[in-house]
C-alpha cells in the first residue's frame, strides 16, 4: 500500500535525524510533530501520480513524497503559533507548541524544512537533472514569492487577494506534489498542473467550510479560527452555500484534469474520497461518486 510506504521513509527520515546526539527534546518535538499523521494526502497525491507516469525510480518518489509531508508538517508547526493562529491543539493533540514550548517549536519547524531536502537527496536519484528538478519544485512551493512562506506573508499585509492567499498557503504544496510526482518519474510535469491546482484549491476551500461548521472535536483542531482571526475564508467571501458549490467545481476541474493514463482511475478515486471525507455532509452531485474501492490507493 501507497500510505505504508510513505510512513516507512517518514520513519527513516525521523531515525536518522533523531539519534543520540539530538536535543532530546528537540527529538521528541520532531517525533510528536510528524507522528501519527493526518490525511498525508500530499505524499499519496504525489506517489499515485509517480505511479501513473511509470515509477521508474521509487527511491526518489518516496523520498520527495516524504519530502512533500514534513514540509507539511514544518508549515503546521509554525501556523499553529501563537504568532500566527494560536492553536493548541492539531491534530487532535496538543500543538507542538503547547506540549514542547515556543522554541523548540520554531526550531522543530526548522528542522523540518531541512529534513525535507534531505529526504529527496538522501534519495540518491538515478538521474541527476531529475534530482534538481524536483528539488526545485520543492523550493518553489514553500519559498517566499510562489510558496507557502508568500502565502503565509499576506496574512501580514493590510489586504490580500484571496485565491493568491489559498495558492500559495495551501495550493502550491499540491501542484508541487503532482507536477514534482511526474518530475520523479521523468515525465513533463506541465500536464499534472490542473490537477495539482484545482486540488489544492478545493482542499483550502474545504477547510474554511469545515472552520465554520465543525468543532474542534470533529476536526482535531480549532474551529470558528477564521472569523476569531479575521482571515479571508472561501466560507466568508462566498456564504457557506457558494463555497460548496464552488468547491464541487474545483473537484470537477481537478478529475477533469487528470491526464489520460494507466493510473487515471485510481487518481479519480483518490480525489472523490477525499472529497468525500473533506465535506461528508454533502451529497456529491450524480456521476461524481466515489467507487468502492480501497481507502488509501495502493
Ligand atoms: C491542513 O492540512 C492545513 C491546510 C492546508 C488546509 P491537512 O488537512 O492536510 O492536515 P493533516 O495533515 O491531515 O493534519
Ligand atoms: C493552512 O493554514 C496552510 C498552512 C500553511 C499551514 P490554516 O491556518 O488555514 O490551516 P489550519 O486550519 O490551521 O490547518
Ligand atoms: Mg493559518
Ligand atoms: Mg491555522
Amino acid at each position: 500500500m501507497l500510505i505504508e510506504r510513505i510512513e516507512r521513509v517518514l520513519q527513516a527520515s525521523l531515525q536518522e535525524a533523531v539519534h543520540p546526539e539530538t536535543p532530546p527534546r528537540l527529538g521528541q518535538a520532531l517525533v510528536h510533530a510528524v507522528m501519527p499523521g493526518g490525511a498525508r494526502i500530499r505524499p499519496q497525491l504525489a506517489m499515485a501520480v509517480s505511479l501513473a507516469c511509470g515509477d521508474d525510480d521509487p527511491a526518489l518518489s518516496e523520498g520527495y513524497a516524504a519530502a512533500l509531508e514534513l514540509m507539511h508538517c514544518a508549515s503546521l508547526v509554525h501556523d499553529d503559533l501563537p504568532c500566527f493562529d494560536n492553536a493548541a491543539l492539531r491534530r487532535g493533540r496538543p500543538s507542538v507548541h503547547q506540549q514542547f514550548g515556543e522554541r523548540l517549536a520554531v526550531l522543530a519547524g526548522d528542522a523540518l524544512i531541512v529534513m525535507a531536502f534531505r529526504a529527496v537527496i538522501r534519495s540518491k536519484a538515478r538521474q541527476p537533472h531529475r534530482l534538481a528538478e524536483v528539488l526545485g519544485f520543492l523550493e518553489s512551493a514553500v519559498g517566499p514569492s510562489m510558496g507557502i512562506v508568500a502565502g503565509q506573508a499576506w496574512e501580514c499585509e493590510p489586504r490580500a487577494q484571496i485565491q493568491v492567499y489559498q495558492r500559495l498557503k495551501t495550493g502550491a504544496l499540491f501542484s508541487a506534489a503532482t507536477m514534482g510526482g511526474a518530475a520523479c518519474a521523468g515525465r513533463d510535469p506541465r500536464a499534472w498542473q490542473v490537477l495539482g491546482e484545482a486540488l489544492g484549491e478545493a482542499y483550502q476551500v474545504a477547510d474554511d467550510i469545515r472552520d465554520v461548521l465543525m468543532d474542534a472535536q470533529q476536526l482535531g483542531k480549532p474551529g470558528q479560527q477564521d472569523a476569531a482571526l479575521d482571515r479571508p475564508s472561501a466560507a466568508r467571501e462566498l456564504g457557506l452555500e457558494g463555497a460548496v458549490v464552488y468547491f464541487d467545481e474545483l473537484i470537477g476541474r481537478a478529475i477533469e484534469g487528470i491526464p489520460v493514463c494507466r493510473g487515471a482511475v485510481r487518481l479519480r478515486n483518490l480525489v472523490l474520497r477525499e472529497a468525500q471525507r473533506l465535506l461528508p455532509f454533502h451529497d456529491r452531485p450524480i456521476g461524481m461518486a466515489a467507487t468502492d474501492l480501497p481507502l488509501t490507493v495502493s
